[in-house]
């Protein structure tokens, strides 16, 4: 088939240039632009990337326009119903749903590198009893390097696959850590009778003084989250992992450079700004006071979980999430929620709203999510936390996906320079 391509014609000096036009599975086509400096001496200029694809990837496809997510090909909606959070983190990692007897090796795998090492455990007593989680977070898991000498071999295939199968294992028994270091309360060792979310409820909640059996629900709605956060294509933190994977740095850095980027409120932290915007609202007698806030170019003030870079139609996993966390609040505490009938109210004055309408702005992932978490005891605090659990799996799989690539390269953007033409230096008596 012959290659389709794109002509660009530079109208100052008439100079064109053909550029192949590129088309995956699914999706627009895109211009390859890479020979465009060295035909033209020109560059793009892309703020923020909104345009501009990074990499070929064949882990997770968007559709904004349409609302669609799939992992590998499926749909988030039949994960979400169908699937366990291992089946998903497999399915994203290796690039098919795993037989039985492969689910089981992986589980079994992901379950016996669960603890950390004992010396990690000092690492909490270095930070005050009221660090961030998150700032915990990226503290441990960068040091983590510093004890897997074994498998710090970028370049070897099995390397990078035994840091994937120790940082998904790990990042549960770490962010309990951080939740139990946060308030006052011994660690509790990870249970190789459990599976991956009840282990991780009990490290939360389990103490030494009587046994905790984490709810079948609780479990349930933990699962459902961790697979709706594993993946989202080439996000801020995933974008992160991979720029910070490309100078050849090891996986735990990158991982840790993932969670820094996941931390900010315009990204993974917004579930907590989520709750803390609700808990500042207080009443639906003020919506219309902060939605006319959030409309206001003055006033820093913005619904947080509105909006999304790429979804301009609803975020699949909001209406996900707000359908189960629905069902959750009615079965565990009385139907009255009064957070979750705040953010019922939020939602449909701003679906109703001019400025969000025109905005395309919905509720993202994020709105609904800290809802479910406040329900189950989780902390505002541990909710990004949460997010950076489920995505590390995406993370990986991004990693190992670029690490595979024989293309893969040094990531390293350009720009359009506004500082001062050339100047000399003015010796200090004279200036
Ligand atoms: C996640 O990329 C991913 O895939 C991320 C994520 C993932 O799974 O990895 O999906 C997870 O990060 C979800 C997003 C969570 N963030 C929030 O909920 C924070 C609140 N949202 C906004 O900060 C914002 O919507 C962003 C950052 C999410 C998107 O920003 P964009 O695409 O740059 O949109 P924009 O800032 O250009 O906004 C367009 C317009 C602007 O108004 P105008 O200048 O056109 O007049 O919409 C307005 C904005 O002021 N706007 C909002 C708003 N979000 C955008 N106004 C009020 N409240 C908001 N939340």
């Amino acid at each position: 088939m012959t290659e389709k391509t794109i002509t660009l014609t530079n109208n100052s000096n008439g100079q064109s240039v053909e550029l192949p036009l590129l088309k995956g599975t699914a999706g627009p086509e895109v211009m390859d632009i890479t020979s465009l400096y060295s035909k033209m001496g020109i560059f793009t200029f892309d703020p923020g990337f909104v345009a501009t694809g990074s990499c070929r990837s064949a882990i997770t496809y968007i559709d904004g326009n349409a609302g669609k997510l799939w992992y590998r090909g499926y749909p988030i909606e039949q994960l979400a119903e169908k699937a366990d959070f291992l089946e998903v983190a497999y399915l994203l990692l290796y690039g098919e749903l795993p037989s039985k007897d492969q689910l089981g090796e992986f589980e079994h795998i992901i379950r016996y590198h669960s603890m950390i090492k004992e010396t990690v455990k000092s690492f909490f007593d270095g930070f005050h009893f009221n660090a961030h989680p998150m700032a915990v977070m990226v503290g441990v898991v960068g040091s983590l390097s510093a004890f897997y000498h074994d498998s710090l071999d970028i370049h070897n295939p099995r390397h990078r696959e035994i840091s994937a199968h120790r940082l998904i294992a790990k990042m549960p028994t770490i962010a309990a850590a951080s939740y139990k270091h946060n308030i006052g309360e011994p660690f509790i060792y990870p249970r190789n009778d459990l599976d991956y979310c009840a282990n991780f409820l009990h490290m939360m909640f389990a103490t030494p003084c009587e046994e905790y059996v984490p709810s079948k629900l609780a479990v349930k709605a933990i699962n459902l989250l961790f697979i709706l956060h594993a993946d989202h294509e080439q996000n801020a933190s995933t974008s992160t992992v991979r720029l910070s994977g490309s100078s050849q740095a090891n996986p735990f850095a990158c991982i840790a450079s993932g969670i820094a980027s996941l931390w900010g409120p315009a990204h993974g932290g917004a579930n907590e700004a989520v709750l803390d915007m609700l808990t500042q609202i207080g009443d639906v007698s003020k919506v219309d006071e902060y939605l006319a806030r959030a409309k206001d170019k003055n006033d820093p003030f913005r619904l947080m979980g509105f909006g999304h870079r790429v979804y301009k139609n609803h975020d699949p996993r909001a209406t996900i999430i707000r359908k189960v966390c629905h069902e959750i609040l009615e079965s565990m505490t009385d139907s009255n929620n009064p957070m979750f009938e705040l953010a019922l109210r939020l939602e449909q004055v701003a679906l109703e709203d001019e400025y969000f309408v025109e905005r395309k702005l919905y509720p993202n992932v994020d709105f609904y999510s800290g809802i479910i978490y406040r329900a189950l005891n989780i902390p505002t605090s541990m909710f990004t936390v949460m997010f950076a659990i489920a995505r590390t799996v995406g993370w990986m799989a991004h990693w190992m996906e670029m690490m595979d690539d024989p293309q893969q390269r040094i990531g390293r953007p350009r720009q359009i320079y506004t500082g001062y033409d050339k100047r000399d230096y003015v010796p200090l008596d004279e200036r």
